[in-house]
């Protein structure tokens, strides 16, 4: 299609190659970081997820060989060849990718698929002709993570996959080529290389894995532009960096997001929420948030309360405040078609609204009957939309989950004529419908962020590369199925591999009735997750903590205190996930790549680097298969120190689900709370598992923008264990906000000390069963804990 190499010329940055059929640039974003472009729609990148690059000056140079033009960059060797067929190594020149230089060979698909539609099966609709098409050589062992929400495992070798926003409520299974998000970036790791490639084509895109063909794996567009990012990177964890130095970190969100979350398609009128509110207290379960779904709406018409349900809103939400709960309300698209609607006047009158071919406003169909589209590729529809946030800020929501974005319709799907802005450009639905949520979340980031100058709390069920700057995710319309729990863990593990570090599923899943078996499970997992949200369709059965029995509510509340004490690591996570990228779920391959006993691991994930959790998604299974990666780990309810490298069995009674903590792990823990911020915390627990080890813990207002001004307090703890005594030196690097702690609470996993000494004077310690308990001042020194010889 390109043809030969002609020419090419340095122009900054890029290299502008002169093909005798097209131009095609490569950029060098970074050393490590490489852009393949070529101009088919557009001449610049009209990026929807890359915002305000840094482009890095980096010395580069140039060579032409016989056959390719050789590019260096320090880390990266490119050579590009005729037809813009381009290969990547590493500096010494060890292949990393290369494009498959033949023509793609599909396997044969034998018999007559028609038939088998008339028993309604799927027909396979396969494409040969995309506009844009890379081909990649798969030379035998690669692994592919990422992709954002796919169902399925978590490695994606052997599958294909298409990026098209979709809102499918049959159950989804692995057969799913797409679902609601749209995040066309993938990890690649091979024996001793991994890199990242970022397809930022926002029309319907498609990836095969190796499906079609052992020999290739491909990705692909029907339009849009030829422009694709090579990420690379030591180890997995660079490539995630990489690619949210591009599409943007996961921000900091408030603290209280970080807390127990219930919800429920039906919570309505006021005096449900009321009797919600007590049974949570009463039932002793810790709770941030309750979630109003579309029932608070009056006729699901979005920026209005329904005054029967609700009489008196602002009031009433006021006092859930005082009571420690805040409330999240569902806004969806779709504006209801009623003339003297004012959300409806208004966007007629400017012209809002996206339109058929003939300049007709759209009608589709969604809750409120007959409504009408936004058209958000508009930057003015985004400021109006900004703008309505303030109905639901002012009458005291903390929070707004932007759903049915993809945008769903229930009148079939939107035709591809249907008429967007895209930002002055002109364009139909086929191109904004990937981006169509994504522009939603950033509309209603910017207007909460305007109203309230906290960090705004979004969750979107849509969403595009790059939405992680604006909104939380959750995975949509799961089911009661324990098949479903099981495959939430790979899909939130991807979908953290993909920049979205902020993400849930339904905990006791959406549609069908969830079972207590299954609830006690879910939560075992969800209590992990960074968004932990119990939600439930309406006329399903009752799935909250206490709906079934005592054993069901204990268990529940175990694991959603656990979260409580966790929520200062969790917190330090997403602190340091906004300089590195990465995300609070995590899949073991993340840090253990080298070990290719964890490449397939589905049920299991980590929490940080430090908490590794395996737990059971099986119904009636009481025992538990865990691998172990290399180092030391301790079962966090026995103590018990296992080696890792290996495989072991835990017995895995209903209430208990296997949690190990890394040798030389220090966590930071919360008392007891009914919700986050209800005690002023003065003291600061510190669980530790005596090792080598470090930590830094942040502390600041957990709401406001202020740390970006600096004002933020950093304890740094170093841990050194040798044969006779474990050193802890603490340290505070950074102290700019006004609140202190008091005292350190240190809770040492070991039973074996003889002495304690902190700055070289000896001080007291408590046995607590196998811990031992030490009061300090929280100030700067040196903790000397002396072991029994
Ligand atoms: C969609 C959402 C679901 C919500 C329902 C009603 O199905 O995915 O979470 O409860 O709509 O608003």
């Amino acid at each position: 299609m390109f043809g030969k190499i002609i020419s090419y010329v340095k122009d900054g940055n890029k290299l502008n190659i002169e093909f005798e059929n097209r131009k095609g640039i490569i950029e060098i974003i970074t050393k490590d970081i490489i852009n393949i472009f070529s101009a088919f729609k557009y001449e610049d990148h009209f990026s929807r997820a890359i915002e305000n690059l840094e482009i890095k000056e980096c010395d580069y140079n140039i060579k032409k060989e016989e056959e390719f033009l050789e590019v260096s960059t320090g880390s990266l060797i490119i050579r590009v060849y005729d037809n813009f067929k381009v290969d990547f190594y590493n500096k010494n020149l060890e292949l990393l990718c290369a494009d498959y230089k033949a023509e793609r060979k599909p396997f044969l698909r034998r018999g007559e698929s028609q038939l088998s539609a008339l028993e309604g099966h799927k027909l396979v609709d396969y494409n040969n002709n995309f506009k844009i098409q890379v081909v990649k050589e798969l030379n035998g062992d690669e692994k592919f993570y990422g992709l954002g929400d796919k169902t399925g495992y978590l490695n994606k070798r052997g599958y294909e996959y298409e990026m098209w926003n979709t809102d499918d409520p049959t159950p989804h299974v692995e057969s799913f080529k797409s679902l609601y998000k749209s995040i066309p970036f993938f990890i690649t790791l091979t024996g001793n290389n991994t890199f990242g490639i970022f397809f930022d084509n926002n029309f319907k895109t498609y990836f095969d894995m190796g499906k079609e063909n052992e020999d290739y794996y491909y990705f692909a567009s029907d339009d849009g532009n030829l422009d694709y990012y090579f990420i690379n990177g030591d180890n997995m964890c660079d490539v995630v960096s990489g690619y949210t130095y591009l599409t943007g970190k996961t921000p900091l969100p408030q603290m209280w997001t970080l807390g127990y979350q219930q919800s429920r398609w039906s919570y309505y009128p006021q005096s449900r929420i009321k009797e919600l509110e007590k049974s949570l207290r009463e039932n002793d379960i810790p709770c941030d948030a309750i979630h109003l779904d579309i029932d608070y709406m009056d006729n699901y018409k979005v920026f209005t309360w329904d005054n029967e349900k609700f009489n008196n809103p602002k009031k009433f939400l006021s006092d859930l405040k005082e009571n420690g709960f805040k409330i999240v309300t569902i806004i969806d698209p779709g504006v209801k078609k009623e003339k003297g609607y004012h959300i409806y006047d208004e966007g007629i009158k400017n012209k809002y609204f996206a339109t058929d071919k003939d300049g007709l406003t759209y009608v589709n169909k969604v809750w409120p009957g007959d409504a009408v589209y936004p058209d958000f590729s508009n930057s003015e529809v985004r400021k109006w939309w900004s703008n309505n946030q303030k109905i639901m800020m002012d009458t005291g929501v903390s929070g707004i989950w932007n759903d049915m974005n993809e945008p769903a319709s229930f009148n079939g799907p939107l035709p591809d004529d249907v008429q967007f802005n895209n930002e002055g450009r002109g364009g139909d639905h086929r191109e904004v419908h990937n981006v169509y949520g994504h522009l939603m979340n950033k509309a209603t980031y910017e207007g909460i962020k305007e109203y309230t100058n906290k960090r705004p709390f979004i969750i979107t069920r849509a969403c595009y590369a790059g939405s992680q700057k604006y909104s939380t995710v959750w995975t949509g319309d799961n089911q009661s199925f324990w098949e479903h729990l099981r495959m939430s863990i790979p899909m939130l593990c991807n979908l953290g591999l993909s920049g979205l570090g902020f993400a849930g599923v339904d905990v006791g899943g959406f549609s069908f009735d969830c079972t207590k078996e299954l609830l006690s499970r879910w939560v075992q997992v969800g209590c992990f997750s960074t968004l932990f949200r119990n939600h439930s369709a309406l006329s399903t059965r009752d799935q909250e903590p206490w709906a079934f029995d005592q054993e069901t509510l204990d268990i529940n509340r175990k694991y959603i205190k656990l979260r409580y004490k966790l929520i200062p690591y969790l917190y330090d996570l997403l602190w340091h996930g906004e300089s590195t990228g990465l995300p609070v779920m995590r899949p073991l391959v993340l840090h253990y790549s080298n070990d290719e006993n964890v490449y397939e691991i589905n049920d299991q994930f980590l929490v940080g680097e430090n908490i590794l959790v395996s737990p059971v998604v099986e119904q009636g299974k009481r025992v538990k298969a865990v691998y172990l990666p290399e180092g030391t780990w301790i079962d966090y309810w026995t103590k018990e120190e296992i080696e890792g490298q290996k495989s072991i069995l835990r017995e895995a009674p209903l209430d208990l689900c296997p949690i190990y903590i890394k040798k030389g792990s220090i966590i930071p823990n919360y008392p007891e709370q009914n919700y986050i911020g209800e005690k002023d915390i003065k003291e600061l627990t510190l669980d530790i598992y005596p090792g080598n080890g470090q930590y830094t813990h942040y502390l600041d207002d957990a709401e406001s923008f202020a740390y970006k001004e600096g004002k933020y307090n950093l304890y740094s703890f170093n841990m050194s264990e040798n044969i006779n005594e474990v050193d802890i030196e603490i340290k505070f690097p950074h102290s700019k906000y006004k609140k202190k702690y008091d005292n350190f609470k240190i809770v040492i996993n070991s039973e074996n000390i003889s002495q304690v000494k902190f700055n070289n004077a000896n001080i007291n310690y408590e046995k607590q069963g196998k811990q031992i308990i030490i009061l300090l001042p929280a100030i700067e020194g040196i903790l000397k804990i002396y072991k029994l010889q």
